[in-house]
């Protein structure tokens, strides 16, 4: 048995975080794309201002209030009632395509895979079960469990008290690259998924170990 961990975030990097385009567009149009893109940044960045204020909630919330404002901001006076309908589609956000038959050749090949992410342990189940995802993962490790976000510190190193690994067996698995720049400054090594040829990589340094442009690939390198 590998004594690898791989530690894959969950939003963006497993689960498609616009995925709730579909359900934007009966109510928003041709403007359903750019509101899920600033609804995704503005949860993004709640999570950040909260991490500095020590301000923690549940990133339940910084969804729910980045909806708000994205709404405010975009001027789409949406009802409450679709705001809530909005809500309940991200918690069934769909995987990307790749995942599942990645997932399986990690396992197939007995490396340790643990989901790891912002979101509450519940939310993750809830998410990786309905898509079909859970039973790939060994755990589940939510930053909820020390009430600090992404890129803090120390949520790398609670991963690592939890997995009781050493740091360079620890691999951070994400599309964010403030999170593989995070773990990278924690001492793991991290592969950065571009989910997009267009998504660009921060010019501060913490370059990713690896870089790929799904699952399917990582698992040649890394499987
Ligand atoms: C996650 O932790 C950052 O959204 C990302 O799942």
């Amino acid at each position: 048995m590998s004594k690898r961990v791989l530690a894959f975030d969950v939003y963006g990097t497993l689960i498609d975080t616009h995925g709730v385009i579909a359900e934007l567009e009966t109510a928003l149009g041709e403007r359903a794309a750019a509101f899920s893109q600033r609804w995704r940044d503005k949860q993004l960045e709640y999570s950040f201002r909260r991490g500095l204020m020590g301000a923690y909630t549940p990133f339940s919330a910084c969804t729910r209030e980045a909806l708000e404002f994205t709404d405010r901001a975009l001027g789409t006076g949406l009802s409450e009632g679709q705001k809530d309908r909005l809500m309940a589609t991200y918690g069934r956000l769909p995987a990307f395509p790749d995942v599942a038959e990645a997932l399986q050749r990690f396992s197939g090949a007995g490396v340790t895979c643990v989901a790891f992410s912002n979101g509450t342990r519940e939310a993750v189940d809830g998410l990786l079960s309905q898509a079909g995802l859970r039973d790939y993962f060994d755990d589940i490790i939510s930053v909820d469990e020390i009430k600090r976000f992404k890129p803090d510190p120390a949520v790398y190193s609670h991963l690592r008290d939890r997995m009781e690994s050493e740091a360079q067996d620890t691999w951070l698995i994400s599309s964010n690259p403030f999170d593989v720049i995070g773990a990278r400054h924690a001492g793991l090594h991290a592969a950065w998924v571009r989910r997009s040829a267009e998504a660009p990589f921060d010019a501060w340094g913490g370059e990713p170990d690896v870089t790929v442009t799904d699952l399917l690939a990582l698992s040649e390198r890394l499987g």
